[in-house]
């Protein structure tokens, strides 16, 4: 090849890769103008400067502007902000198998490595298998009586715990970089990465202890009849490997505590700020429970005061006011705008 041939082949090639990325923009500023409206952003961080420290209620502020479904760029992630019941049911009714998949954070995905769990799985049978275990043997009726005296105890030891830290008050918010970055996510730039990695695997071996202790019991004929007996029973029936478990009540743990305990320090504030409402739910355990002993469950369906407390609270105050993010696995459409492959999907409950 001569020296101008060559020159010439570089130009066409230049001149088609200049053409190729023309057409590629056109194509997504069409793709952009069929998503649905949001604010602008800035070059490269998108909205991420200007969001409030309570994402949800920035969320709502943007929805009076721009409509119960927008877009907007948090770093280099595209997010739809879904704030009606109406497009939450084309989401979770209509569509739920193209958005069943979470938004793996990227914490998470440095303790997770190739392995995988419930809240994290992608749709499919090991999701299936995972939340079948989940509902039917631990959350279900039999595998929820089989606990109730331990949940007793621990209630009992809540309160104590509650009653010790009356007097303290803080908050925490952390936010990873990582999440609206997903190329800087293997540096793990605050260490969360790696500080929810120490914890899962000292959770991991707390766990794994259990299942020993158990395994040893039930070697030498110990029966109980409780979730981990159930659990153990499969997986020696050539069920699922232990690990599957593992995974499974890691996820219970951390799903069940943070969510229940928000919701039971927001209950306690909004009462302790109105008396008379306080005083009423007072009067309401005295008449069904007496000074005398704690509260059952079996007492619930008789405080019917303290059950509507319960659902202000979870009204006012939702403990994960926009769920855990969804994301499509293909190009969907809510509302008529669309929806790519990928997005982070919130929905602002
Ligand atoms: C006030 C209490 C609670 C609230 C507000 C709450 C809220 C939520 C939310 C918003 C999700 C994500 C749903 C989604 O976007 O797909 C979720 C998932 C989950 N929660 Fe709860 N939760 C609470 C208590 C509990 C408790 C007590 C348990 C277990 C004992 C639990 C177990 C789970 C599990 C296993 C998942 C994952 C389900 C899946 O991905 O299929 N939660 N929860």
């Amino acid at each position: 090849m001569t020296y101008d041939s060559g020159k010439e082949a570089f130009t066409v090639a230049l001149a088609a890769f200049i053409v190729f990325i023309a057409l590629f923009q056109r194509l997504k500023g069409k793709d952009r103008r069929r998503l649905s409206p949001g604010p602008r952003g800035l070059p490269l961080l998108g909205s991420l400067p200007f969001v409030d420290r309570n994402l949800h209620h920035y969320f709502t502020s943007l929805a009076s502007k721009f409509g119960p479904v927008f877009s907007i760029r948090l770093g280099s992630k595209l997010c739809v902000v879904v704030s009606s019941p109406a497009a939450a049911g084309e989401i979770f009714r209509d569509q739920d198998v193209a958005f069943a998949n979470h938004v793996v954070p990227a914490a998470a995905r440095f303790y997770l490595g190739n392995s995988t769990d419930l809240l994290w799985a992608p749709y499919g049978p090991l999701w299936r298998m995972l939340r079948k275990i989940a509902v039917r043997e631990i959350l279900g009726v039999t595998g929820m009586k089989a606990v109730e005296p331990l949940r007793r105890e621990e209630i009992r030891r809540m309160v104590a715990a509650l009653e010790a830290q009356a007097t303290e008050g803080s908050a925490v918010n952390v936010r990873n970089v990582a999440d609206f970055f997903p190329a800087v996510a293997p540096l793990d730039p605050q260490g969360l990465g790696r500080r929810l990695r120490r914890l899962m695997e000292w959770l991991d071996g707390y766990l794994d202890g259990i299942f020993e202790r158990r395994r040893a019991a039930m070697a030498s004929g110990e029966k109980h009849s409780d979730v981990l007996e159930v659990l153990m029973e499969l997986v020696q029936s050539g069920g699922p490997h232990e690990s599957a478990f593992t995974s499974n009540l890691q996820d219970i743990i951390g799903a069940s505590t943070d969510t229940t305990s928000t919701a039971v320090e927001w209950a306690m504030a909004e009462l302790l700020c109105d008396q008379e409402r306080m005083k009423e739910a007072h009067r309401e355990l005295d008449a069904v429970v007496g000074k005398d002993r704690f509260v059952r469950e079996s007492d619930i369906p008789q405080l019917r005061y303290l059950s509507a407390v319960v659902k202000e609270t979870l009204r006012l105050h939702p403990p994960i006011p926009l769920l855990v993010p969804h994301r499509p696995t293909s190009d969907c459409t809510v509302a008529g705008f669309s929806v790519p492959t990928g997005t982070t999907v919130m929905i602002n409950a």
